[in-house]
């Protein structure tokens, strides 16, 4: 075990060629800024870009997380794939509250995006199924694609230094976004 923290220890967590978040800069709606951080961790060959931590809560209340691929952002807002019977879909079923987390390692950014989970509809959920290579030909009625409805997203951008910058975005009843800079501690 002493064998493993000292690796552990030895192991670089940021390089020191970070991209650098301006928090005053930022637009005002948060998406846009998570589609640019998406299509750039896409085109500079970001291993699974669209690969995020889902995380639920079981019926007593304990956090549960797993990775799920993104689908797509639309004004409904980000939406994901899965088993309306799996554990997941259970626990939205119970508690629609969920969060995604997003870290593309090369540039050394995270998005929380948190949110209500809604399930959309049968002909996008099917349309879904069919574009998975697994189809078979037959539909598959357990499949459903959900939107996360966001209400608050955080961006941050690590530092060397780690006196990462985060901003963090909230909407209001009315639907408008505001943003800060976030400045308890980070790592
Ligand atoms: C890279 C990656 C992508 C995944 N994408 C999905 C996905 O889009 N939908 C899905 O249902 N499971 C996906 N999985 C599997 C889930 O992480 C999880 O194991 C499975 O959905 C069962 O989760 P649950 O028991 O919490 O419901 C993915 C796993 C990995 C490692």
């Amino acid at each position: 075990m002493d064998d493993i923290r000292e690796r552990l220890r030895g192991l670089p967590a940021f390089p020191a060629d970070l991209p650098v978040l301006d928090p005053e800069a930022v637009p005002a709606d948060p998406t846009e800024l998570f589609v640019a951080w998406l299509n750039q961790a896409i085109e500079t060959g970001a291993r699974q870009p669209h690969a995020m931590t889902f995380v639920t809560t079981r019926r007593d209340g304990t956090p549960v997380g797993r990775t799920l691929i993104l689908k797509d952002v639309d004004e409904s807002g980000y939406h994901f794939s899965t088993h309306r019977t799996s554990r997941k879909g259970v626990e939205l079923g119970r508690n629609p509250r969920a969060s995604m987390v997003f870290f593309w390692r090369e540039s050394g950014r995270q998005v929380r995006v948190t949110g209500t989970a809604r399930a959309l509809g049968d002909d996008v959920s099917q349309a879904d199924w069919e574009k998975r290579p697994s189809y078979t030909g037959s539909p598959n009625p357990d499949w459903q694609v959900y939107t996360l409805d966001p209400d608050e997203i955080e961006f941050m951008q690590a530092r060397e230094d780690r006196n990462h910058t985060r901003v963090e975005y909230a909407r209001d009843s009315d639907g408008a976004w505001s943003h800060h800079v976030v400045t308890t501690p980070a790592g």
